[in-house]
C-alpha cells in the first residue's frame, strides 16, 4: 500500500461488487449480513464509505471483493489476534485437520490444550471448550446457579455477554420477562451498589458477571479504579457469590495469563473467545476446582465443540503469544497509532479522546460531544483512505503491523482531519 496524499480517497470508494452481493444477500439472508459485521449493527456510517464483503486477508490487511486493500484496525472485531492467516497457527491447524477434526472420539489435543491453559492462567484449575463467547458466558451463569442454587445475576450497566436470552433486555425481539427477570444491574466502578443489592437480596445472588474493564459501545471506556476488583472479590467471598469474568473480548490481549491476572485478582470462572485461536472457531471457560462438580452436573455440549482443528489452533496461538510477547507488542502498537492520531487531530483543531486499554482503544472526537457525528465522518474518511475502523466500538491493535503501515495510519488520519476541518469551518476547534 502506498499513501498518496490527495489521491488516495478515490482508490477506496468503488464498492460495486460489495453492493451487488449485498442486494443478492438481502433476498436470501435475513438482514443481508446480520449482526456486527452487517451495516446496521456494525454501525457503518455512512454505509457508502464501507465495503461489505471480503475477498482475502493476510497479516493486518484485508482486501474487499472490489479489490480495495485496507489496514484492518478491527481485527475481525477481535478474533484476528496474531494476524490473518498466521503461518504457524495455520500449519498447526492443518496438521491436526489431516489427522482428525470432528470425530466419534474426543481428540487427544483437547487434553494437551487444557493442560497448557491451566498452566498458563493462574486462576484456572480446569478448562472447557465450546464455540462462541456466548457459549462460555452462558455456561458460567449456569455453573454459578448450579453451584449456589440461587437465581439472581448481577451485571454492569451497558453489558454485552452475547445474545443468549438471559443476556438480552426486555423489549428486544423474542425476549420474554422470564428470560431476564433475575438480572440485577449496577454501574461500573461502584462496588457500593453491589453491596446494596447483596443486602436487598440476601442469599439470592448467584453471580457477579462483568468484563475486566468497562468497554461497551458508544461510550468512553473505563479502567477499574484502584482496589475495585479486590473489593468485588471480597463482597463475593463474604456472600458466597460466584465471580465471573467475561474476558471474551480482552482475553490474552492484556495478559496471556488472563485479564484477572492483569488486574491483580482471581476470578472464579473466566470466559475466553476472540483472540484465543487467531480466528479458528473455539471458545473456552476456565474455573477453580470448587466449581468443577457444578460444571460436571450440567448438560452442555454441541456438535462441533470438541472439534480438534480449532483446539489445535488455540494451542498454537497461545504458545506463540507467549513466545512473541503478544500483549506487550499490541499495547505498543496501539499506543503508537493513537498517540500519532491525537497529534495530527490537534494540528487540525480536533480533540481526539482515547480511552480504555491501548491494545483495544476506544476513540471519539470531543469537539462535538455528546454528538458523535464528526467522529463518524472521520472514520468514514479513514475507510475511504484504506484504514478500516468503526466509530462506535473499540478498535483492536494489530500484532502484525509494520512501522510503514503505522505511518500510513497517521498520514491517512492527517488528511481525514484536514477534510473534516474544511467541511466544517464552524466546528468547535481547539486552539
Ligand atoms: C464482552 C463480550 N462478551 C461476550 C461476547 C459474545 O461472544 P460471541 O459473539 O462469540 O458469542 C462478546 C462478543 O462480542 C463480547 O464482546
Amino acid at each position: 500500500m502506498k499513501f498518496v496524499k490527495g489521491q488516495t480517497e478515490s482508490l477506496y470508494t468503488n464498492h460495486t461488487k460489495s453492493q451487488e452481493l449485498f442486494a443478492r444477500a438481502l433476498k436470501v439472508v435475513p438482514c443481508g449480513i446480520y449482526g456486527h459485521l452487517g451495516p446496521a449493527e456494525g454501525c457503518m456510517i455512512p454505509v457508502s464509505a464501507y465495503p461489505l464483503f471480503s475477498d482475502r486477508a493476510k497479516g493486518s490487511h484485508i482486501w474487499d471483493v472490489d479489490g480495495n486493500e485496507y489496514i484492518d484496525l478491527m481485527c475481525a472485531y477481535g478474533p484476528c489476534s496474531l494476524g490473518y492467516n498466521d503461518d504457524d497457527v495455520d500449519a498447526a491447524a492443518l496438521a491436526q485437520l489431516k489427522r482428525a477434526n470432528c470425530t466419534t472420539l474426543a481428540g487427544d489435543v483437547m487434553v494437551e490444550t487444557a493442560e497448557y491453559m491451566v498452566n498458563t492462567i493462574p486462576s484456572a484449575d480446569w478448562a472447557f471448550f465450546a464455540k462462541n463467547g456466548g457459549d462460555a458466558t452462558t455456561f458460567a451463569m449456569m455453573i454459578a446457579r448450579n453451584y449456589t442454587h440461587r437465581k439472581k445475576i448481577v451485571m454492569v450497566k451497558g453489558w454485552y455477554h452475547g445474545v443468549a436470552p438471559w443476556t438480552q433486555k426486555i423489549g428486544y425481539g423474542g425476549i420474554i420477562e422470564e428470560d431476564v427477570c433475575n438480572n440485577l444491574v449496577v454501574e461500573w466502578n461502584k462496588p457500593e451498589q453491589f453491596e446494596a443489592l447483596v443486602k436487598k437480596y440476601p442469599g439470592q445472588i448467584a453471580a457477579f458477571i462483568s468484563t475486566p474493564y468497562y468497554h461497551p459501545t458508544f461510550v468512553d471506556n473505563e479502567l477499574p479504579a484502584p482496589g475495585y476488583w479486590q473489593k468485588i472479590r471480597e463482597i463475593c467471598d463474604k456472600n458466597g457469590i460466584v465471580l465471573i469474568i467475561d474476558d471474551v473480548r480482552c482475553s490474552f490481549r492484556l495478559d496471556v495469563g488472563g485479564s484477572d491476572k492483569y488486574f491483580g485478582f482471581e476470578a472464579d470462572l473466566q470466559c475466553y473467545c476472540k483472540a484465543i485461536a487467531n480466528g479458528y472457531n473455539v471458545s473456552m471457560i476456565t474455573g477453580k476446582n470448587k466449581f468443577k462438580g457444578a460444571a460436571e452436573g450440567i448438560s452442555y455440549t454441541g456438535s462441533y465443540w470438541l472439534s480438534s482443528m480449532p483446539i489445535a489452533a488455540a494451542l498454537a496461538t497461545v504458545k506463540k503469544m507467549k513466545e512473541v510477547d503478544y500483549a506487550g507488542t499490541i499495547k505498543k502498537n496501539g499506543l503508537a497509532i493513537t498517540e500519532g492520531w491525537k497529534k495530527v487531530a490537534k494540528d487540525h483543531g480536533f480533540d481526539l479522546k482515547v480511552t480504555g486499554e491501548p491494545a483495544m482503544w476506544y476513540a471519539r472526537l470531543a469537539n462535538d460531544f455528546p454528538s458523535t457525528i464528526l467522529h463518524q465522518e472521520w472514520t468514514a474518511e479513514m475507510v475511504k483512505r484504506g484504514v478500516f475502523v468503526t466509530s462506535h466500538h473499540n478498535n483492536f491493535a494489530p500484532f502484525a503491523i509494520s512501522q510503514e503501515d503505522i505511518q500510513y495510519c497517521w498520514d491517512a488520519a492527517d488528511e481525514a482531519y484536514k477534510v473534516l476541518a474544511e467541511r466544517h469551518p464552524d466546528a468547535n476547534f481547539i486552539k
